[in-house]
Protein backbone atom coordinates (compact mmCIF):
# COMPACT_ATOMS: atom_id res chain seq x y z
CA UNK A 1 0.00 0.00 0.00
CA UNK A 2 1.38 3.44 -1.11
CA UNK A 3 0.73 6.34 0.93
CA UNK A 4 0.45 9.83 -0.63
CA UNK A 5 -0.23 13.42 0.99
CA UNK A 6 -1.72 15.84 -1.30
CA UNK A 7 -1.18 19.45 -0.88
CA UNK A 8 -3.76 21.82 -1.69
CA UNK A 9 -4.39 25.56 -0.37
CA UNK A 10 -6.21 27.52 -3.26
CA UNK A 11 -10.24 27.24 -4.99
CA UNK A 12 -8.78 25.42 -7.95
CA UNK A 13 -6.99 22.84 -5.70
CA UNK A 14 -9.92 21.42 -4.20
CA UNK A 15 -11.95 20.94 -7.77
CA UNK A 16 -8.94 18.95 -9.10
CA UNK A 17 -8.15 17.05 -6.12
CA UNK A 18 -11.96 16.26 -5.72
CA UNK A 19 -11.31 13.97 -8.92
CA UNK A 20 -8.46 12.44 -7.52
CA UNK A 21 -9.58 11.51 -4.38
CA UNK A 22 -12.92 10.32 -6.08
CA UNK A 23 -10.94 7.78 -8.62
CA UNK A 24 -8.83 6.47 -5.31
CA UNK A 25 -12.19 5.80 -2.87
CA UNK A 26 -14.03 4.09 -6.26
CA UNK A 27 -10.85 2.79 -7.58
CA UNK A 28 -7.68 2.19 -6.19
CA UNK A 29 -8.47 1.94 -2.21
CA UNK A 30 -6.59 -1.16 -1.65
CA UNK A 31 -3.67 0.01 -3.19
CA UNK A 32 -2.92 3.39 -2.46
CA UNK A 33 -3.94 5.60 0.93
CA UNK A 34 -4.00 9.69 0.49
CA UNK A 35 -4.21 12.13 3.20
CA UNK A 36 -4.55 15.68 2.67
CA UNK A 37 -2.90 18.96 3.82
CA UNK A 38 -4.52 22.03 3.45
CA UNK A 39 -2.46 25.13 3.45
CA UNK A 40 -5.12 27.34 4.74
CA UNK A 41 -4.38 29.97 2.03
CA UNK A 42 -7.74 30.18 1.30
CA UNK A 43 -9.76 30.12 4.47
CA UNK A 44 -13.59 31.80 3.59
CA UNK A 45 -15.94 29.61 3.63
CA UNK A 46 -16.95 30.66 -0.10
CA UNK A 47 -13.89 29.99 -1.42
CA UNK A 48 -12.75 26.42 0.62
CA UNK A 49 -14.79 24.91 3.07
CA UNK A 50 -18.10 24.71 0.31
CA UNK A 51 -16.11 22.98 -1.98
CA UNK A 52 -14.95 20.19 0.80
CA UNK A 53 -18.49 19.98 1.22
CA UNK A 54 -20.32 19.83 -1.81
CA UNK A 55 -17.40 17.51 -3.94
CA UNK A 56 -17.54 15.27 -1.05
CA UNK A 57 -13.61 15.52 -0.50
CA UNK A 58 -12.59 13.68 2.75
CA UNK A 59 -11.42 16.08 5.36
CA UNK A 60 -7.84 17.07 5.76
CA UNK A 61 -5.77 15.76 7.74
CA UNK A 62 -3.58 18.60 8.46
CA UNK A 63 -4.50 22.10 7.97
CA UNK A 64 -1.81 24.75 7.79
CA UNK A 65 -4.14 27.89 8.37
CA UNK A 66 -1.30 30.00 6.60
CA UNK A 67 -4.06 32.91 5.54
CA UNK A 68 -3.05 35.93 3.22
CA UNK A 69 0.56 37.48 3.59
CA UNK A 70 3.17 38.49 1.45
CA UNK A 71 4.23 35.71 -1.54
CA UNK A 72 7.50 35.35 0.40
CA UNK A 73 5.86 35.45 4.06
CA UNK A 74 3.23 32.87 2.85
CA UNK A 75 5.09 30.34 0.43
CA UNK A 76 7.72 30.48 3.66
CA UNK A 77 5.25 29.24 6.62
CA UNK A 78 4.01 26.79 3.99
CA UNK A 79 7.33 24.78 3.40
CA UNK A 80 8.47 24.75 6.81
CA UNK A 81 4.68 23.66 7.97
CA UNK A 82 4.53 20.96 4.89
CA UNK A 83 8.48 20.16 6.01
CA UNK A 84 7.15 18.91 9.24
CA UNK A 85 5.12 17.10 8.41
CA UNK A 86 6.43 15.24 5.64
CA UNK A 87 9.57 14.76 8.51
CA UNK A 88 6.53 12.92 11.00
CA UNK A 89 5.19 10.41 8.29
CA UNK A 90 6.58 8.94 5.94
CA UNK A 91 4.95 9.56 2.76
CA UNK A 92 5.78 7.67 -0.74
CA UNK A 93 5.13 10.92 -2.53
CA UNK A 94 3.39 14.13 -2.88
CA UNK A 95 0.68 15.65 -5.39
CA UNK A 96 0.55 18.85 -6.14
CA UNK A 97 -1.87 20.61 -8.43
CA UNK A 98 -1.60 23.44 -10.88
CA UNK A 99 0.31 26.85 -10.20
CA UNK A 100 -0.24 28.49 -6.77
CA UNK A 101 2.04 29.44 -4.08
CA UNK A 102 0.46 26.36 -2.53
CA UNK A 103 1.83 24.25 -5.17
CA UNK A 104 5.08 25.68 -5.11
CA UNK A 105 5.87 25.33 -1.67
CA UNK A 106 4.34 21.76 -1.36
CA UNK A 107 6.54 20.97 -4.62
CA UNK A 108 9.94 22.56 -2.58
CA UNK A 109 9.68 20.95 0.58
CA UNK A 110 8.97 17.36 -0.91
CA UNK A 111 11.52 17.37 -3.43
CA UNK A 112 14.36 18.80 -0.51
CA UNK A 113 13.64 15.64 1.71
CA UNK A 114 13.76 13.60 -1.41
CA UNK A 115 10.16 12.70 -1.09
CA UNK A 116 8.77 11.97 -5.14
CA UNK A 117 6.68 15.07 -6.14
CA UNK A 118 4.16 14.63 -8.62
CA UNK A 119 2.41 17.27 -10.43
CA UNK A 120 -0.83 17.60 -11.98
CA UNK A 121 -1.24 20.43 -14.64
CA UNK A 122 2.27 20.31 -15.37
CA UNK A 123 3.73 21.36 -18.58
CA UNK A 124 1.32 24.90 -18.34
CA UNK A 125 3.11 27.95 -19.59
CA UNK A 126 2.18 31.74 -20.35
CA UNK A 127 5.78 32.41 -21.29
CA UNK A 128 4.95 35.39 -18.84
CA UNK A 129 7.35 35.49 -15.74
CA UNK A 130 5.84 38.83 -14.22
CA UNK A 131 3.04 36.09 -13.62
CA UNK A 132 3.33 34.47 -10.02
CA UNK A 133 1.63 31.77 -11.15
CA UNK A 134 4.27 30.94 -14.38
CA UNK A 135 6.96 30.91 -11.78
CA UNK A 136 5.57 28.54 -9.38
CA UNK A 137 4.60 26.09 -12.60
CA UNK A 138 7.92 26.35 -14.30
CA UNK A 139 9.94 26.03 -10.66
CA UNK A 140 7.21 23.05 -9.42
CA UNK A 141 7.86 21.25 -13.02
CA UNK A 142 11.44 21.19 -12.40
CA UNK A 143 11.21 19.80 -8.33
CA UNK A 144 9.16 17.25 -10.05
CA UNK A 145 9.41 13.28 -10.40
CA UNK A 146 6.84 12.52 -12.63
CA UNK A 147 4.79 15.54 -14.62
CA UNK A 148 0.89 14.91 -15.28
CA UNK A 149 0.25 17.16 -18.77
CA UNK A 150 -3.39 17.46 -19.54
CA UNK A 151 -2.77 18.48 -23.24
CA UNK A 152 0.03 17.15 -25.52
CA UNK A 153 0.74 21.52 -25.68
CA UNK A 154 2.12 20.67 -22.02
CA UNK A 155 4.12 17.92 -23.15
CA UNK A 156 5.65 19.77 -26.01
CA UNK A 157 6.85 22.38 -23.34
CA UNK A 158 8.21 19.86 -20.98
CA UNK A 159 10.32 18.37 -23.87
CA UNK A 160 11.32 21.67 -24.82
CA UNK A 161 12.97 22.38 -21.63
CA UNK A 162 14.82 19.21 -21.65
CA UNK A 163 12.58 16.61 -19.17
CA UNK A 164 12.74 13.27 -20.43
CA UNK A 165 9.92 11.41 -22.36
CA UNK A 166 9.53 8.71 -19.66
CA UNK A 167 8.87 11.39 -16.42
CA UNK A 168 6.18 13.04 -18.45
CA UNK A 169 2.76 11.46 -18.46
CA UNK A 170 -0.02 12.60 -20.77
CA UNK A 171 -2.87 12.15 -18.61
CA UNK A 172 -5.63 14.54 -20.03
CA UNK A 173 -6.95 17.08 -17.93
CA UNK A 174 -8.42 16.10 -14.39
CA UNK A 175 -11.11 19.10 -14.86
CA UNK A 176 -12.56 17.79 -18.00
CA UNK A 177 -13.18 14.60 -15.45
CA UNK A 178 -14.93 16.86 -12.59
CA UNK A 179 -17.45 18.25 -15.82
CA UNK A 180 -18.32 15.51 -16.89
CA UNK A 181 -19.28 14.06 -12.92
CA UNK A 182 -20.37 16.57 -12.02
CA UNK A 183 -23.05 17.86 -15.05
CA UNK A 184 -26.09 16.30 -13.91
CA UNK A 185 -25.45 16.72 -10.13
CA UNK A 186 -25.23 20.72 -11.00
CA UNK A 187 -28.55 20.50 -12.85
CA UNK A 188 -30.73 18.70 -10.11
CA UNK A 189 -29.30 20.71 -6.81
CA UNK A 190 -27.40 24.03 -7.93
CA UNK A 191 -29.62 27.59 -7.68
CA UNK A 192 -28.17 30.59 -9.13
CA UNK A 193 -28.00 33.79 -6.93
CA UNK A 194 -29.66 35.08 -9.96
CA UNK A 195 -30.79 33.64 -13.65
CA UNK A 196 -31.82 35.09 -16.82
CA UNK A 197 -32.47 33.96 -20.05
CA UNK A 198 -29.45 35.49 -22.03
CA UNK A 199 -26.68 35.67 -19.11
CA UNK A 200 -22.72 35.58 -18.97
CA UNK A 201 -20.93 34.90 -16.64
CA UNK A 202 -17.60 36.93 -15.73
CA UNK A 203 -15.03 36.30 -13.35
CA UNK A 204 -11.73 38.75 -12.60
CA UNK A 205 -8.86 37.89 -10.10
CA UNK A 206 -5.69 38.36 -11.64
CA UNK A 207 -3.43 40.53 -9.68
CA UNK A 208 -2.62 42.06 -13.43
CA UNK A 209 -6.20 43.09 -13.30
CA UNK A 210 -7.55 43.69 -10.28
CA UNK A 211 -4.45 45.68 -9.01
CA UNK A 212 -4.16 48.07 -11.77
CA UNK A 213 -7.21 50.42 -11.59
CA UNK A 214 -7.39 51.28 -15.27
CA UNK A 215 -7.59 47.67 -16.04
CA UNK A 216 -10.74 47.00 -14.07
CA UNK A 217 -12.28 50.08 -14.93
CA UNK A 218 -12.06 48.98 -18.68
CA UNK A 219 -13.33 45.29 -17.85
CA UNK A 220 -16.04 46.48 -15.97
CA UNK A 221 -17.11 49.21 -18.68
CA UNK A 222 -16.69 46.22 -20.91
CA UNK A 223 -19.12 44.33 -19.01
CA UNK A 224 -21.65 46.36 -19.06
CA UNK A 225 -21.25 47.45 -22.84
CA UNK A 226 -21.36 44.01 -23.97
CA UNK A 227 -24.74 43.41 -21.73
CA UNK A 228 -26.26 46.46 -22.99
CA UNK A 229 -25.20 45.68 -26.61
CA UNK A 230 -26.86 41.79 -26.53
CA UNK A 231 -29.98 42.52 -24.06
CA UNK A 232 -28.43 40.58 -21.40
CA UNK A 233 -27.61 40.13 -17.59
CA UNK A 234 -23.84 39.12 -16.49
CA UNK A 235 -23.56 37.75 -13.11
CA UNK A 236 -20.53 38.32 -11.94
CA UNK A 237 -19.18 36.44 -9.18
CA UNK A 238 -16.46 38.06 -7.02
CA UNK A 239 -13.25 36.71 -5.82
CA UNK A 240 -11.93 38.78 -2.37
CA UNK A 241 -9.02 39.95 -4.29
CA UNK A 242 -11.28 41.63 -6.71
CA UNK A 243 -13.57 43.04 -3.60
CA UNK A 244 -10.91 44.33 -1.97
CA UNK A 245 -9.39 46.34 -4.82
CA UNK A 246 -13.03 48.05 -5.66
CA UNK A 247 -14.00 48.42 -1.92
CA UNK A 248 -16.58 50.84 -1.85
CA UNK A 249 -17.39 51.10 -5.29
CA UNK A 250 -19.07 47.45 -5.42
CA UNK A 251 -22.62 49.76 -4.61
CA UNK A 252 -22.30 51.71 -7.18
CA UNK A 253 -21.82 48.94 -9.90
CA UNK A 254 -24.60 47.00 -8.92
CA UNK A 255 -27.06 47.83 -11.85
CA UNK A 256 -29.99 46.15 -13.55
CA UNK A 257 -27.48 44.03 -15.89
CA UNK A 258 -24.56 43.81 -12.99
CA UNK A 259 -25.53 41.30 -10.47
CA UNK A 260 -22.25 41.38 -8.37
CA UNK A 261 -22.66 38.00 -6.80
CA UNK A 262 -20.66 36.54 -3.27
CA UNK A 263 -18.29 33.76 -5.13
CA UNK A 264 -20.43 30.88 -6.64
CA UNK A 265 -19.52 26.93 -5.74
CA UNK A 266 -18.37 24.42 -8.08
CA UNK A 267 -21.56 23.21 -8.80
CA UNK A 268 -23.62 26.48 -9.14
CA UNK A 269 -20.27 27.78 -11.29
CA UNK A 270 -21.49 24.52 -14.05
CA UNK A 271 -24.44 25.55 -14.12
CA UNK A 272 -24.05 28.61 -14.51
CA UNK A 273 -21.67 27.85 -17.57
CA UNK A 274 -24.85 25.45 -18.96
CA UNK A 275 -27.28 28.47 -17.96
CA UNK A 276 -24.68 31.51 -19.71
CA UNK A 277 -24.21 32.32 -23.71
CA UNK A 278 -21.06 33.51 -23.08
CA UNK A 279 -17.82 33.77 -20.48
CA UNK A 280 -15.77 36.51 -19.69
CA UNK A 281 -12.52 35.82 -17.32
CA UNK A 282 -9.25 36.09 -16.59
CA UNK A 283 -9.23 32.82 -14.76
CA UNK A 284 -7.42 29.22 -16.31
CA UNK A 285 -9.72 26.94 -15.36
CA UNK A 286 -13.23 28.75 -16.27
CA UNK A 287 -11.47 28.87 -19.49
CA UNK A 288 -11.53 24.74 -19.65
CA UNK A 289 -14.65 24.72 -17.64
CA UNK A 290 -16.60 26.69 -20.51
CA UNK A 291 -14.80 25.14 -23.05
CA UNK A 292 -15.86 21.93 -21.89
CA UNK A 293 -19.46 23.02 -21.56
CA UNK A 294 -19.43 24.39 -25.11
CA UNK A 295 -19.64 27.90 -23.95
CA UNK A 296 -17.13 30.81 -26.07
CA UNK A 297 -14.96 32.52 -23.77
CA UNK A 298 -13.34 35.91 -23.83
CA UNK A 299 -10.16 35.61 -21.92
CA UNK A 300 -9.21 38.76 -20.51
CA UNK A 301 -5.49 38.39 -20.54
CA UNK A 302 -2.85 39.28 -23.08
CA UNK A 303 -2.24 35.35 -23.51
CA UNK A 304 -3.22 32.17 -22.22
CA UNK A 305 -1.92 28.61 -21.10
CA UNK A 306 -4.76 26.89 -22.79
CA UNK A 307 -3.83 27.63 -26.52
CA UNK A 308 -5.85 25.01 -28.33
CA UNK A 309 -8.83 26.33 -27.25
CA UNK A 310 -7.80 29.73 -28.61
CA UNK A 311 -6.06 27.96 -31.68
CA UNK A 312 -9.80 26.14 -32.25
CA UNK A 313 -11.53 29.40 -32.15
CA UNK A 314 -13.37 28.98 -28.67
CA UNK A 315 -11.82 31.61 -26.95
CA UNK A 316 -10.81 35.28 -28.35
CA UNK A 317 -7.60 37.32 -26.00
CA UNK A 318 -8.58 40.51 -25.49
CA UNK A 319 -6.53 42.15 -22.62
CA UNK A 320 -8.12 44.42 -20.18
CA UNK A 321 -8.84 47.11 -23.41
CA UNK A 322 -13.14 47.46 -23.53
CA UNK A 323 -13.23 47.79 -27.17
CA UNK A 324 -11.23 44.25 -27.77
CA UNK A 325 -13.82 42.66 -25.28
CA UNK A 326 -16.73 44.05 -26.76
CA UNK A 327 -15.71 43.22 -30.29
CA UNK A 328 -14.51 39.62 -29.21
CA UNK A 329 -17.98 38.73 -27.53
CA UNK A 330 -19.83 39.66 -30.21
CA UNK A 331 -17.97 37.27 -32.24
CA UNK A 332 -18.07 34.52 -29.95
CA UNK A 333 -22.24 35.39 -28.90
CA UNK A 334 -23.28 32.63 -31.31
CA UNK A 335 -20.04 30.61 -31.48
CA UNK A 336 -20.38 27.02 -32.48
CA UNK A 337 -17.95 24.97 -29.67
CA UNK A 338 -16.13 22.31 -30.77
CA UNK A 339 -16.00 19.00 -28.39
CA UNK A 340 -12.60 19.45 -26.36
CA UNK A 341 -11.01 16.12 -27.81
CA UNK A 342 -7.62 17.90 -26.48
CA UNK A 343 -7.90 17.44 -22.74
CA UNK A 344 -8.07 13.46 -22.75
CA UNK A 345 -11.03 11.26 -22.10
CA UNK A 346 -12.33 12.30 -19.10
CA UNK A 347 -10.27 9.30 -16.96
CA UNK A 348 -7.47 11.39 -16.29
CA UNK A 349 -7.13 10.64 -12.92
CA UNK A 350 -6.95 6.79 -13.78
CA UNK A 351 -3.99 7.46 -15.99
CA UNK A 352 -2.43 9.51 -12.72
CA UNK A 353 -3.23 6.81 -10.27
CA UNK A 354 -2.03 4.22 -12.49
CA UNK A 355 1.52 6.03 -13.11
CA UNK A 356 2.07 6.92 -9.23
CA UNK A 357 1.02 3.17 -8.48
CA UNK A 358 3.30 1.68 -10.91
CA UNK A 359 6.38 4.07 -10.31
C1 LIG B 1 -4.55 32.36 -5.96
C2 LIG B 1 -3.50 31.79 -6.93
C3 LIG B 1 -4.05 31.78 -8.36
C4 LIG B 1 -5.40 31.08 -8.42
C5 LIG B 1 -6.34 31.74 -7.40
C6 LIG B 1 -7.72 31.11 -7.39
C7 LIG B 1 -1.18 32.22 -6.25
C8 LIG B 1 0.03 33.03 -6.49
N1 LIG B 1 -2.27 32.60 -6.92
O1 LIG B 1 -4.74 33.72 -6.28
O2 LIG B 1 -3.14 31.10 -9.20
O3 LIG B 1 -5.95 31.21 -9.72
O4 LIG B 1 -5.75 31.63 -6.09
O5 LIG B 1 -8.59 31.84 -6.58
O6 LIG B 1 -1.15 31.30 -5.47
N2 LIG B 1 -8.55 36.29 0.25
C9 LIG B 1 -9.63 36.28 1.12
N3 LIG B 1 -10.18 35.09 1.45
C10 LIG B 1 -9.74 33.91 0.97
C11 LIG B 1 -8.63 33.92 0.08
C12 LIG B 1 -8.06 35.11 -0.27
O7 LIG B 1 -10.07 37.33 1.58
O8 LIG B 1 -10.31 32.85 1.32
C13 LIG B 1 -7.95 37.57 -0.13
C14 LIG B 1 -6.75 37.89 0.71
O9 LIG B 1 -6.84 39.19 1.16
C15 LIG B 1 -5.57 37.76 -0.22
C16 LIG B 1 -6.19 37.95 -1.59
O10 LIG B 1 -7.55 37.52 -1.48
O11 LIG B 1 -4.57 38.69 0.05
C17 LIG B 1 -5.51 37.13 -2.63
O12 LIG B 1 -5.40 35.76 -2.22
P1 LIG B 1 -4.11 34.88 -2.63
O13 LIG B 1 -4.25 33.52 -2.13
O14 LIG B 1 -2.88 35.63 -2.30
O15 LIG B 1 -4.18 34.85 -4.22
P2 LIG B 1 -5.39 34.70 -5.21
O16 LIG B 1 -5.57 36.02 -5.86
O17 LIG B 1 -6.59 34.08 -4.58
Amino acid sequence: MKRILTIVGARPQFIKAAAISHAISDLYADRLQEDILHTGQHYDTNMSGTFFEELSIPRPKYNLSVGSASHGAQTAAMIEGIEKVLLSEGYDGVLVYGDTNSTLAGALAAAKLCVPVYHVEAGLRSFNKTMPEELNRVLTDHASTILFAPTQTAVHNLRNEGFAEADVVLSGDVMLDNVRRYGALAERQAVLPFGAERMVLATVHRNFNTDNSEHLKSILAALCAVAEGHDAHVLFPLHPRTRQCLGSMIDRLQSERLHIVEPLGYLQTLLALRRSKLVLTDSGGLQKEAFFCGRGCVVMRQETEWTEIVDCGAALLADADADAIVSAADRLWNADVASPTQFGDGHAAEYILDAIINA
